[in-house]
């Protein structure tokens, strides 16, 4: 009796534990044997339960069925395979150009005006333009940045600053994400206005390109237009890039909402995802070349983008036929500097 007794209770107590340890049941065949009504069951015991292939689906009464989906462990696999391959661009990206601009800079050294300011100013890029280039630029370092902290935020950041304020910090990053956005689309389209007809490829770029456009050698000046082919190279980059960006950006922003044909079905989400952040690496590495050639890396670039004007003998020897053009046509774009006089 005392063995029917000992027999019933063990009995009776793999059943609570299996019961206690048992997992909701979700749609699938797989996990029929448990009800997620009757136990509360942790996120992570579904995820152990549930193939790749399974969902845990709810009901919805919206014309969206998509919206449904409650959990699916495939996607979390695939979260996995896409921050692999975008961080790991993302790291080969950033540190290719950082190491490759500071070997650059060791070796050439700052890119100077061969023939000194000449104290005389011409007009480069009006007020608009420059609207333009600041809109695109400033929203698209914000992307740049809140899209980094996405990626690479939980390695480096949280362990840093903690959990509560990354999250803040995350989730107002990814706020200004999705509004910042906007913004680049409109610089981008108006860059795209002001500069495509400077930026049609030519004869002369390649060329330009054989001498590698004077950037290696001190003294040489291969002949450029307005833009040289090394700008133009940029210009397309930022062009296609942005493009793509925006586009794969707005079918991850409104998800079900068909743009272009695309965006209809769930499964491509994964793709556009693994298309952004990869766009996004690539631009960031051309960008970062940019900056630095705009910047640091060339004598007297800057104030195109600063003031407006550049010294002539900068515009002469980076753009000697838009100087010819200019000088041929427009010749009040060309005036003294302040406060200096125009040498001999
Ligand atoms: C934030 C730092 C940046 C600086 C200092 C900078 C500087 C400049 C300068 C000086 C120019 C005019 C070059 C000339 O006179 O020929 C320029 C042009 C341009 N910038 Fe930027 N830029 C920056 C960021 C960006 C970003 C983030 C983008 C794109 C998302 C961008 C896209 C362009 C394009 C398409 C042009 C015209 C083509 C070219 O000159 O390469 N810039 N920039």
């Amino acid at each position: 009796m005392k063995n029917l007794s000992q027999r019933l209770s063990a009995f009776i107590a793999v059943l609570t534990l299996l019961a206690f340890s048992g997992i909701a049941a979700p749609t699938t065949a797989q996990a029929q044997q448990v009800n997620p009504t009757e136990q509360s069951v942790t996120e992570e015991q579904l995820f152990n339960t549930l193939k790749d292939e399974e969902a845990v689906s709810g009901r919805v009464s919206i014309p969206d069925k998509q919206a449904a989906g409650l959990i699916k462990p495939g996607n979390k696999s695939w979260a996995g395979t896409h921050n692999g391959l975008v961080r790991t661009l993302t790291i080969v990206a950033i540190l290719g150009a950082v190491i490759g601009l500071a070997l650059f800079y060791m070796i050439r050294g700052r890119i100077r005006i061969d023939g000194k300011f000449s104290g005389m100013r011409i007009l480069r890029f009006s007020a608009i333009e420059r609207f333009a280039h600041w809109l695109m630029s400033g929203s698209f370092v914000v992307l740049a940045l809140t899209g980094l902290n996405l990626v690479f935020g939980r390695i480096i950041i949280l362990p840093w600053l903690g959990e509560g304020a990354f999250s803040t910090l995350t989730h107002w990053g990814k706020v200004s994400h999705n509004y910042v956005g906007w913004a680049f689309m409109l610089g981008l389209a108006l860059a795209f206005v002001f500069w495509v007809a400077h930026n049609i490829p030519e004869k002369l770029d390649v060329e330009w390109l054989k001498q590698g456009g004077g950037l290696f050698k001190k003294g040489v000046h291969p002949p450029a237009k307005k833009f040289n082919a090394g700008q133009k190279i940029i210009f397309w980059s930022t062009m296609a890039g942005g493009a793509i960006l925006s586009l794969t950006g707005l079918l991850l922003l409104f998800p079900g909402v068909q743009i272009l044909g695309l965006g209809a079905e769930q499964a491509d989400w994964h793709f556009y995802q693994l298309v952004h952040g990869l766009v996004a690496a690539g631009l960031t590495f051309i960008i970062i070349a940019h900056i630095y050639i705009g910047s640091i890396g060339m004598e007297g670039a800057f104030d195109a983008m600063g003031k407006g004007d550049v010294d002539l003998n900068w515009a002469k020897e980076h753009h000697s036929l838009w100087v010819d053009e200019v000088q041929a046509n427009q010749i009040e774009k060309i005036t003294p500097a302040k406060g200096t006089q125009p040498a001999e």
